[in-house]
């Protein structure tokens, strides 16, 4: 089907891709650098280093087509087993993103946010991530929300451990932990009524979770692509929109209920 564009709307989006029902919030695990440099004989820094200027071109057409939360998987709790010359590149990546970015983030109106223990990297790349959240603070577009040091076991342990103690400063009663109140105490409490992804992406070919957003993803659509992340462009991007645009939401009740469906 095609749908309908404003004037305002640049033709790189695809006629195919119906802008009303966009996922509100895209998740994605950024798989695939290392293979990326390999296959080219060069060192497996150098598909970080694209991988991120992949970032700047997914978070634009993320922005440009509407998507309200946008959280990509940058270093989990579990990449630290890595050669630390591949760790230190990886904590230096922010400071490089931020210091050509700000300025574009700005004018599309991207705010910045963070998830993962931030407290556990290293203090010069905890001082670019923060500055460059509060530069964005007051943007009132799409989030941009790194997982940075995320593990979603530690996440939900970390939260497990808050509500045992509300339950044992006697503030909480064991009968009124709801669902909700699990998701109160996980790191995405911030994203609001986002907090739960619409569709998750996993570039790289890997069809795993890695320890991500575990509890959020319950009704996630998920994406498989065998494309590595340095190769991901706009185009692809959207491809993995119409895909979820073609999927049937039931979340457990029936045809009626796709919120992806008008
Ligand atoms: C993803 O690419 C980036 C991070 C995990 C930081 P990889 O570095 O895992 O690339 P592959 O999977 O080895 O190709
Ligand atoms: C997942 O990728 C983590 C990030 C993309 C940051 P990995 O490459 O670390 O995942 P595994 O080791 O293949 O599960
Ligand atoms: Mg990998």
């Amino acid at each position: 089907m095609i749908f309908n564009r404003s004037k305002s709307m640049p033709d790189d989006v695809p006629a195919t891709l119906d802008l009303d029902r966009i996922p509100k919030h895209v998740a994605m695990i950024m798989d695939g650098n290392g293979r990326w440099a390999k296959k080219r004989g060069m060192p497996r820094i150098a598909g970080h280093q694209r991988g991120m200027e992949v970032v700047k071109t997914v978070a634009k057409a993320a922005a440009e087509v509407g998507v309200e939360v946008l959280t990509l998987y940058a270093f989990s709790t579990e990449n630290w087993k890595r050669p630390e010359d591949e760790v230190g590149f990886l904590m230096k990546l922010p400071g490089r993103f931020f210091d050509t970015f700000i300025p574009e983030l700005k004018a599309n109106n991207i705010r910045v946010e963070i998830i993962g223990d931030i407290t556990g990297v290293p203090t010069d790349t905890q001082r670019v991530v923060l500055d460059a959240v509060a530069q964005t603070a007051d943007n009132t577009g799409m989030v941009l929300n790194f997982a940075l040091n995320y593990g979603s076991r530690a996440e939900i342990v970390t939260g497990v451990q808050e509500i045992a103690t509300a339950v044992a400063q006697g503030e909480l009663a064991v009968d009124d932990i709801t669902e909700n109140t699990v998701s109160q105490h996980l790191m995405t409490r911030q994203l609001g009524a986002l907090a739960d992804p619409d569709l998750l992406i996993r570039t790289g070919g890997e069809e795993r979770l890695s320890n991500f957003l575990l509890w959020q993803s319950a009704y996630a659509e998920f994406v498989f692509t065998d494309v590595l992340w340095p190769d991901l462009t706009a185009d692809i991007f959207f491809d993995n929109l119409i895909t979820y645009q073609n999927r049937d939401r039931r979340f457990g009740g029936l045809v009626e209920n796709k919120s992806n469906q008008k």
